[in-house]
């Protein structure tokens, strides 16, 4: 059966994984592809609709990205968003300048005329606007449907009704009628009926993974955070005990994270096989400070214990063909998308192992968003405190050591850290703030002990608010949380004598320090 489905095409936004999730939201299947995907390439495929994202770019500028100009030709509805518009535009013979300062934040979009894509919106509605470029002349055969304070064609659509082009964002939390746009663009202009998709359901997943799996033994990397939880326990599900999940104890995990796993592990009915290879990391960061070559060591180590595991596990229980991996859809877009951009699952991502080891890579969460995912393990029975735990990076506590890393300053670190979480915990904030940590310093500072001065460690307390990590602001702790850690950490813990509060937002600081 013909799936239906819709294409974004991806100018470089950062909220082009919004639409995804938006359309997808509404039931409808889509792909994100590269903004210069060829019409011959789409027109197989037989989309239902594509939408254009934003971008960063300005089309009247050199090296603004194209759009393959035969896509116009196919004859498929394009929705085309802020850059989208503007590449639409300009292709077809209108005019795009720089705006007067631009148009960012909040601002109101007035209706000229009804129109099937607002059906159900008020004249006047709240949106959300980020553009220093406008149109300024409408292409031939355009109408404006809708102005803002700051211009006058805030969506326009072609004659034929083919082409519909939003200098909003419907795709952001902030235009509060966007999923209705994007509704209606899928049912009455794309006649999309929307529909779940297949899978969608527990049993469908694990159903569609069994046949994919035909009972073959899968090895997988199991850290115990949510993704790994809950495409181990799917794959278990689907496969049993031919699933080979693996724990790599690194030595450079917090305090409890291993028992945790452990536990969860045990929950899901795994088998699990735990590799202890703390020397191996530690031998591996000895002597480094620089934080790339930290990470890319922690990398290396990673994949040499798990390839001397999956080598013990073959001859153990016999070839191993699948490698099951936890990657969400979050991660699929991060990797495809902007170029450069960081691969964030480096652990999970246990580089070239695949193919030395000559294993297939399976991802039963490929197509899911994070809460989604969240979901998902709620309905696989995984722990309400796995399900809500925060984000710890794959290089765990060494990108939260500034400087060389030895088992003494871990073993510190992860004390400080706990104490951290059991105030955040005891302050009932642990679900509120979206990532905490502490981070130790090189270098000393002064210190009193007894009748004289010492030199002490510093530890630096991180706490942020954010949405998926691209950004984030630092969280006001409470005065008295603060103190309490602040107490704590220098009582309990005689090497530290100082201890500072990051109140960077991200941008231009990062989440972590390294
Ligand atoms: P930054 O520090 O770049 O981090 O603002 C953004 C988010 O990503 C997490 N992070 C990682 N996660 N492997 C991961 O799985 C990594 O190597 C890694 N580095 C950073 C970080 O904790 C934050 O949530």
């Amino acid at each position: 059966m013909e799936e239906e489905q819709v294409f974004i095409f991806d100018f470089g936004s950062q909220y082009t994984r919004l639409i995804a999730k938006a359309v997808r939201e509404l039931g409808v299947r889509c792909r994100v592809v590269p903004a210069q995907s060829s019409a011959e390439r789409i027109r197989r495929s037989l989309p239902r609709g594509l939408v254009l994202s934003g971008g960063p770019e300005s089309v009247y500028e050199k090296n603004a990205p194209q759009l393959d100009p035969a896509i116009y030709d196919l004859k498929i509805p394009i929705l085309a968003i802020c850059y989208g518009l503007q590449r639409v535009a300009a292709d077809r013979g209108g005019q795009v300048v720089r705006g007067r300062g631009g148009e960012y934040g909040l601002s109101t979009l007035q209706l000229a005329e009804p129109d099937p894509i607002f059906a159900g919106l008020e004249p006047q509605e709240p949106v959300w606007m980020s553009h220093g470029d406008q149109l300024k002349l409408l292409p031939p055969g355009f109408r404006s449907l809708a102005r803002s304070a700051g211009v006058p064609y805030a969506a326009i659509r072609s004659s034929d009704g083919l082409i519909y082009g939003l200098q909003f964002h419907p795709e952001v939390a902030q235009t509060p009628k966007g999923k209705t746009i994007f509704a209606n663009w899928l049912r009455d202009i794309c006649r999309i009926k929307g529909q779940r998709q297949p899978g969608a359901t527990l049993e469908g997943r694990i159903g569609a993974l069994r046949r994919q799996l035909e009972g073959r033994r899968a090895l997988m990397a199991f850290s115990g955070g949510v993704d790994s939880a809950s495409a181990a326990a799917l794959t278990q599900r689907a496969i049993g005990s031919r699933l080979l999940p693996v724990f790599v104890d690194s030595g450079l995990l917090r305090q409890g994270d291993r028992q945790r796993a452990e536990q969860v592990a045990a929950h899901l009915g795994l088998k699990l096989a735990v590799v202890e290879a703390q020397e191996r990391f530690f031998a591996a960061l000895s002597g480094l400070s620089d934080p790339e070559d930290k990470r890319k060591a922690v990398g290396e180590a990673f994949i040499r214990a798990f390839e001397a595991e999956a080598r013990r596990l073959e001859e153990r229980e016999g070839p191993i063909e699948i490698l099951i991996q936890g990657t969400i859809y979050s991660d699929v877009i991060e990797s495809a998308g902007a170029p450069g951009a960081r691969r964030i699952k480096s652990h999970h991502n246990v580089g070239g192992l695949p193919e030395q080891l000559g294993l297939k890579i399976v991802e039963p969460l490929r197509d899911l968003f994070k809460d989604e995912v969240r979901q998902l393990a709620l309905k696989l029975g995984i722990p309400e405190e796995i399900i809500w735990e925060q984000p710890f990076p794959g290089p765990g506590l060494a990108v939260r050591i500034l400087g060389p890393v030895t088992p003494e300053r871990v073993a510190l670190l992860r004390q400080a850290d706990a104490i951290l979480r059991q105030e955040i915990k005891r302050a009932k904030l642990d679900r509120e703030i979206w990532q905490y940590f502490a981070v130790l310093l090189p270098g000393r500072s002064v210190a009193i002990r007894g009748d004289g001065r010492g030199y002490g460690e510093i530890v630096a307390l991180r706490a942020v608010s954010s949405r998926e990590g691209m950004t984030a602001d630092w969280y006001p702790l409470p005065h008295e949380t603060l103190t309490q850690i602040s107490s704590r950490l220098t009582n309990e813990l005689d090497q530290i004598t100082r201890v500072v509060y990051d109140i960077t937002a991200k941008p231009p600081a990062t989440i972590e320090w390294e």
